[in-house]
C-alpha cells in the first residue's frame, strides 16, 4: 500500500533512472485500456474517457488512444486544460487521431466510462464541476473503470468518489481501495526507484518555505565533540548543520577548543566545559543547550578517553530530542546500546560497525543489508551503514540504498560533513529515517558536483560548502 507522497517520491526517482513521466504515462495509459479489452470486448462501444487536467488525465488521454485502436466508439471529456508536457503531447496525439474531444459536460452517453478526473494529486474536498460530474457518472448505468483511484478517493482512503466497477490502479495499491475491484498493473517504475534514495526523497521529504516562516522555524542543532586532538570535525559538522538549513547550530566543545573553534566562523554559537576532552563535566552546560534544541549530533572528534566514554552514554541517556551518533561516540557506546527512549540515527562505516556489533557488514550489498536492518533493530535506532553505497535501515526493517558520492570522498572529515547534514535535517522535522536517506544523497551528490568541477582533489570544507547548492539543484531539476 502506497501514499500519495510516496508516490510522488517514486515517480521522481523513476525520472532519475531514466524512466520518465511520459514513459509512465504511455504504460499506464495503455495498462488501462488491456485490461478493460479484457474484462469487456469494447469493438463498437461507446466509450467515454473523463479526463482532468493532472497526470491522472494524462493517462486517461492514453488509455482514450489505445481504446480508439482497439474499435471502441471513444469520446473524450476534458474538464480542464491539461497541466504537465506529457499529458499535453497525449491531447495531441489524441486529437490528431481523430477521437472527439469536447469540454462541455452534457450527456454521460456511454456503455464504458473511464474515469480518469481526479488521482493521487487530490487535496482535500472535491471541488465543482468535478463533484456535479462525479455525481452524474455514479447515476449512470455505464460500465465504470477509475484510473488508479476512483476520483474523490482521498490519500486517507475515504471522500465522496466515482462508484467504480473496477479500478485499474497504477504500480501499488492505495489506501481505500479495499471495497473496490481493483486490478494492480506495473507501469515501468524500475525497481531501483524505491530500492535506492533518490531526488525525489529530498524533494517530497524536506520541509519547504513559507513566506512568513521566522527564526527557529528550521530547527537548532547542538553539536557535541572536540577534543585537544581534534578540533576541526566538529566544526566541520556544525558548518554542514547550518548549510543543510538548520537555523541554529550550537558547538559544545572542550575549554581548550573553544578560542579556536570560535575564531573559525561567527555564524556557530560556541559554549565551552572545563579541561581538553568531554567528562562529566560538561554534562550541566549540555542539558541547558539540549533545552534549547531539535537534535544533538555527538561523536566528531571526541576521542576516547575514559570519563568521555562515560559522559557520552550519560548525555544519550538524558536527551529530550534525537541524536546523531558519529565517529568517536559509536566506539564510545560499544556495548551500551540500546539506550532507551531517545531516537537515534548512527552513522558507523564498516569497521566502526564491526566494532558497534562485533560483526563484520559482510562483502554483498545484499549481505550489508541484511547486517544493516538487524542490527537497527537491535540497536534501535537507524543505522546509516556509509560505503561506496550507502545502506540506510530502520529498526522496522526498512532498507534503502544510496549510491551518491564518489572517490573524492574519501578526504579527511567528509563523515563529519555528512553526519552534520542528518542532524541540520533531523532539527527541521525530517524523520530520522527519512533524515538518513536524504542526507546520504544530497551528501554524495555535492561530492559529484564537486568531482565535476574540480576532479577528486576536493576537502571536507568544500563539501560542507556545496551542500546548499546540490539542495539547490536537486528542488530546480525536480521538485
Ligand atoms: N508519471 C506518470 O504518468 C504517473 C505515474 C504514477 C501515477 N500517475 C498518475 O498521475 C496521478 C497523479 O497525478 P497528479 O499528481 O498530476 O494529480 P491528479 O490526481 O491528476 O490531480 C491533480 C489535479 O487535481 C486538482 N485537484 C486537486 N485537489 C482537488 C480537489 N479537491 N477538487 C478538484 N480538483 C482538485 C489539481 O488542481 P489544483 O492544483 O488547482 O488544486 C490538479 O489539477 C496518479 O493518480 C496516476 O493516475 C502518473
Amino acid at each position: 500500500m502506497l501514499t500519495a507522497e510516496e508516490l510522488r517520491v517514486l515517480d521522481i526517482n523513476s525520472t532519475w533512472h531514466g524512466v520518465g513521466v511520459e514513459e509512465l504515462m504511455e504504460n499506464a495509459g495503455k495498462a488501462v485500456a488491456d485490461v478493460l479489452c479484457e474484462r469487456i470486448p469494447v469493438d463498437g462501444k461507446r466509450v467515454l474517457v473523463l479526463c482532468g487536467p493532472g497526470n491522472n488525465g494524462g493517462d486517461g488521454l492514453v488509455a482514450a488512444r489505445y481504446l480508439a485502436e482497439s474499435g471502441a466508439e471513444v469520446s473524450v471529456l476534458l474538464v480542464d486544460e491539461p497541466k504537465s508536457s506529457a499529458a499535453k503531447l497525449n491531447l495531441k496525439r489524441l486529437r490528431r487521431k481523430g477521437v472527439k474531444v469536447r469540454r462541455r459536460t452534457g450527456s454521460l452517453n456511454a456503455e464504458i466510462i473511464v474515469d480518469a478526473l481526479l488521482g493521487t494529486g487530490i487535496r482535500g474536498e472535491v471541488r465543482e464541476p468535478y463533484r456535479s460530474l462525479i455525481e452524474k457518472v455514479n447515476r449512470s448505468s455505464a460500465f465504470k473503470v477509475s484510473v488508479d483511484v476512483p476520483s474523490g478517493l482521498s490519500d486517507a482512503g475515504t471522500g465522496y468518489c466515482v462508484d467504480a466497477d473496477l479500478v485499474v490502479s497504477l504500480h501499488a495499491p492505495k489506501p481505500g481501495l479495499e471495497r473496490f475491484s481493483t486490478i494492480v498493473v506495473d507501469i515501468g517504475i524500475p525497481e531501483k526507484a524505491s530500492l535506492y534514495v533518490g531526488p525525489g526523497d529530498v524533494v517530497v521529504r524536506l520541509p519547504h518555505r513559507h513566506r512568513e516562516a521566522h527564526k527557529g522555524d528550521f530547527g537548532r542543532v547542538l553539536v557535541v565533540g572536540g577534543s585537544e586532538s581534534y578540533h576541526g570535525a566538529p566544526v566541520l559538522s556544525a558548518l554542514a548543520a547550518l548549510r543543510s538549513g538548520a537555523d541554529l547550530v550550537y558547538l559544545l566543545v572542550p575549554e581548550a577548543n573553544f578560542d579556536v573553534t570560535r575564531a573559525f566562523s561567527p555564524e556557530l554559537i560556541v559554549r565551552k566545559y572545563p579541561g581538553g576532552h568531554l567528562s562529566p563535566e560538561a554534562l550541566p552546560e549540555a542539558r541547558e543547550l539540549l533545552e534549547k534544541t531539535d537534535c544533538m549530533l555527538i561523536g566528531p572528534g571526541l576521542g576516547l578517553e575514559e570519563d568521555t566514554v562515560l559522559a557520552v552514554a550519560e548525555l544519550l541517556r538524558c536527551s529530550p530530542v534525537p541524536c546523531v551518533v558519529d565517529a568517536d561516540a559509536l566506539k564510545a557506546l560499544c556495548g551500551k546500546l540500546p539506550v532507551g527512549g531517545v531516537e537515534l540515527v548512527l552513522t558507523p562505516h564498516a569497521g566502526e560497525f564491526q566494532l558497534l556489533t562485533g560483526e563484520s557488514p559482510g562483502r554483498t550489498l545484499e549481505d550489508r543489508a541484511e547486517a544493516a536492518k538487524r542490527w537497527s533493530h537491535h540497536l534501535k535506532g537507524v543505522l546509516l551503514l556509509k560505503g561506496s553505497v550507502d545502506i540506510i535501515a530502520s529498526p522496522e526493517g526498512e532498507a534503502r540504498f544510496n549510491e551518491t558520492g564518489n572517490p573524492g570522498m574519501t578526504a579527511g572529515g567528509t563523515g563529519d560533513v555528512l553526519a552534520g547534514v542528518v542532524a541540520g535535517f533531523v532539527a527541521q522535522g525530517v524523520a530520522p529515517f527519512h533524515a538518513a536517506c536524504c542526507a546520504a544523497f544530497v551528501n554524495g551528490y555535492a561530492g559529484d558536483m564537486l568531482l565535476e568541477e574540480k576532479g577528486y582533489f576536493f576537502t571536507a570544507l568544500e563539501l560542507a560548502e556545496t551542500i546548499p547548492l546540490a539542495i539547490k539543484d536537486i528542488f530546480e531539476r525536480f521538485g
